[in-house]
């Protein structure tokens, strides 16, 4: 009996570009989707970009453009990079549309009805510059606990200590540099432990969850009292207004889970359908949310709650996924491994990490790791050396004749691997994609073995056997077949070439049950070429490079951006900088990347500062790049700094500057100062927190 199933994947934020991190869950859902779509159930896959939020808005104004024309631009990079790893979405929408608003007002209306929502005053920093309140992320200061300085709004980067932006010493808004205020404003709460009878049951009872996230809810949340959740914020914010309380939005955060039902609406209306066939509390759809761990409370009781308020169908199941590590490591993007979707599709082919994620992706929570090196060889070993090469040993010999009209005689090994369709399915169904594979390529194993005992590469060479060559490669060809379309959810390139090849499509799960007879071969044609460690290699470097090169952009605060800003703010107008430096030093010539990161600047301790003899504006340092390794130099700042203000402060000293004999001895490097010299000499100094020897980048 057809199921009719509703899938998604977690909205991406409009704010930035999708990575190999977040084709985790897309590739996941993507393969599901195709599965139960292949299996003949009617299924459909909706998401969008989640647009609203403070960082949309402050990305606008740094940009100097609407909200709109933002998220309207990002909207096709994601568009592209979906369809580049073969990502099929019946809708993709926006929550920043129509049919999202009117569902927001929809479930707004029944829980406010149900009495779910209150008002209470918070006190939130403000920025009387930028004219906004700031999240957290927007404001930096003193650590409370260690006094490290510029730390996040929420917790300290060097102890680890957790706060509210309130509580950080001398805080700056990050928009403006300004010194926040706090202000109080009211805030709309819903009071979610009035759900706990439904929450405790919805969570622990009726197989919802992962076992592991039903006990996570139980030992972390559903032991005490649920706390309230504030989804207002006030004015300035990007999102939509509440209708009862204007000049009140409400919290991203509230209209994201919502943009699945407002997706959905946008695929009915251009299906014909009505919207309550899916999340009608009476339809018969199967709700299935795919999404990360981070995301668990919103998906699991705020969601599902909300949902429960007004009347709506629930979600049968949310599918929790871990977090992708590369090398063992969190992506970096120093190391490269920070990799856009974009950057992948210009080096390696998609269904390459289709298939290795695949492999690496089980039913549970467990983060995954890419292995370059293992990536590199599992896909060969498996896709290309055991899948692919049953084809291209066999094609060319049938290519322009036809499958054998009946199927010959295999010893049973197709009718065995028929057998394994519902235990592969069983293993798909559960998301265990990593069990699916590995009983696929057991399949594949045995009919690379049968090649190699039937040899048809022998057999061809005598013209007296041309008939025993088609039986033998139609029997490849079917058992290569019935692999590709196991494989098809996973490698929908793949099971369309094959479809080219024998002039068949694969629309069904049950043609792994069923030989191909009596149909035209097509000429060869490379179904899939061998990896190369290299092709790696150069895309981890453009991705350094890249990574560099943003990065360096993003250090501009956007205070002071080159771009224009909004209306909101002028922080121009508070700092009047002369132009004398840059008239007095013009700009030098553009240089690369390269070019900069050939100059080794590192972080440097003064151990030692003396006058030297004879010389007027020397000071002789000696510099300490920490573990023992010192450096000899000299520097033209006597005029401005007395050495014994020098001793123990962390400078910055260009580490691989070559050797120079002076009068006075070798120096060994250069430390780095702005100002026109003489008494006008200010040396440059990390925050608190650099080391020596940690490098400037
Ligand atoms: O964490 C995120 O990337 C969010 N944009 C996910 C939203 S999922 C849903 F609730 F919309
Ligand atoms: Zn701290």
């Amino acid at each position: 009996m057809p199921r009719q199933i509703l899938v998604t994947a977690a909205l991406p934020y409009a704010n930035g570009h999708i990575h190999i991190g977040h084709l985790v869950e897309y590739i996941q859902t993507d393969i599901w989707v195709r599965f139960q779509k292949l299996r003949g159930h009617r299924c459909i896959f909706v998401c969008a970009d989640d647009t609203h939020g403070t960082a949309i808005m402050i990305r606008a104004r740094r940009e100097g453009r609407s909200e709109e024309a933002v998220i309207a631009d990002m909207r096709e990079a994601h568009m592209r990079d979906f369809a580049g790893f073969q990502i099929q979405f019946d809708n993709y929408g926006s929550t920043n549309s129509p049919d999202n608003k009117e569902a927001c007002h929809q479930i707004w209306a029944a829980i406010t009805k149900a009495g779910l929502v209150k008002t209470r005053s918070v006190e939130q920093l403000f920025d009387p510059v930028a004219g906004t309140f700031l999240a957290d992320r927007f404001v930096r200061g003193t650590c409370p606990r260690c006094t490290a300085a510029d730390q996040p709004g929420d917790n300290c980067s060097v102890c680890g200590a957790a706060y509210t932006p309130a509580d950080l010493r001398d805080p700056r808004s990050i928009l403006s540099n300004a010194v926040p205020e706090l202000r109080s404003a009211d805030h709309l709460f819903i009071e979610l432990e009035q759900l706990r009878p439904f929450l405790e049951d919805w969570s622990q009872n009726g197989g919802h969850l992962q076992s592991e996230v039903a006990r996570y809810l139980k030992g972390n949340f559903l032991g005490d009292p649920l706390r309230d959740w504030d989804i207002s914020r006030p004015a300035p914010y990007f999102g939509f207004e509440i209708p009862d309380h204007p000049g009140n939005y409400w919290y991203v955060w509230f209209d994201a889970p919502i943009g699945y039902i407002g997706s959905t609406r946008e695929w009915c209306r251009q299906h014909s359908e009505h919207v309550e066939a899916w999340w009608g509390r009476d339809s018969a759809a199967e709700i299935h949310h795919f999404i990360g761990k981070d995301i668990t409370y919103f998906h699991t009781l705020f969601w599902p709650g909300m949902l429960h308020t007004a009347g709506l169908n629930l979600p049968s199941k949310v599918h929790v996924h871990g977090f992708l590590t590369v090398d063992g490591e969190k992506m970096s993007k120093s190391k490269g491994t920070f990799l856009m979707a974009s950057t992948w599709l210009r080096h390696l082919p998609p269904g390459a990490l289709r298939y290795y994620y695949s492999t690496k992706l089980g039913p549970g929570l467990d983060d995954i790791d890419l292995n370059v090196e293992e990536f590199v060889a599992r896909v060969n070993t498996d896709l290309v050396n055991k899948v692919v090469n049953l084809a291209s040993r066999c094609a060319g010999f049938l290519a322009g004749q036809t499958l054998a009209d009946t199927y010959p005689d295999d010893g049973g090994l197709f009718a065995a691997g028929a057998a394994r369709g519902d235990a592969i399915a069983a293993f798909y169904e559960d998301c265990n994609y990593n069990a699916a594979t590995r009983e696929i390529m057991a399949l594949a194993d045995r009919a690379n073995k049968y090649v190699d005992d039937l040899q048809p590469w022998v057999i061809r060479k005598d013209p007296a056997r041309s008939a025993e060559l088609r039986d033998v490669c139609s029997v490849t060809l079917n058992l290569f077949r019935q692999i590709v379309v196991y494989l098809s959810p996973v490698l929908p390139g793949l099971a369309q070439q094959t479809a080219e090849l024998l002039n068949q499509p694969i629309t069904s799960w049950d043609e792994a049950a069923r030989p191909l007879t009596g149909t035209l071969v097509s000429p060869f044609q490379h179904l899939m070429k061998r990896l190369e460690m290299k092709q790696v290699q150069a895309m981890v470097e453009e991705s350094r490079q890249e990574n560099a090169a943003e990065q360096s952009a993003a250090a501009t605060p956007v205070a002071q951006s080159a771009t224009p800003v909004g209306p909101a703010f002028h922080p121009a107008d508070r700092w009047q900088d002369a132009g004398d430096a840059l008239k007095n030093e013009p700009l030098a010539a553009e240089c690369t990347i390269d070019d900069f990161t050939k100059v080794d600047l590192r972080v440097a301790r003064v151990l030692e500062a003396n006058h030297v003899e004879g010389a007027n504006k020397l000071l002789q340092l000696t510099l300490s790049l920490g573990g023992g390794e010192v450096r000899n130099v000299f520097a033209g700042i006597k005029a401005a700094y007395k050495p014994e203000d020098l001793v123990g402060r962390l400078v910055i000293c260009v580490a691989n500057l070559k050797p120079r004999q002076m009068k006075f001895g070798l120096s060994q490097g250069m430390i780095c100062a702005s100002g026109a010299g003489g008494t006008e000499v200010f040396l440059l100094s990390p925050d608190t927190g650099a080391v020596p020897g940690h490098r400037v980048h």
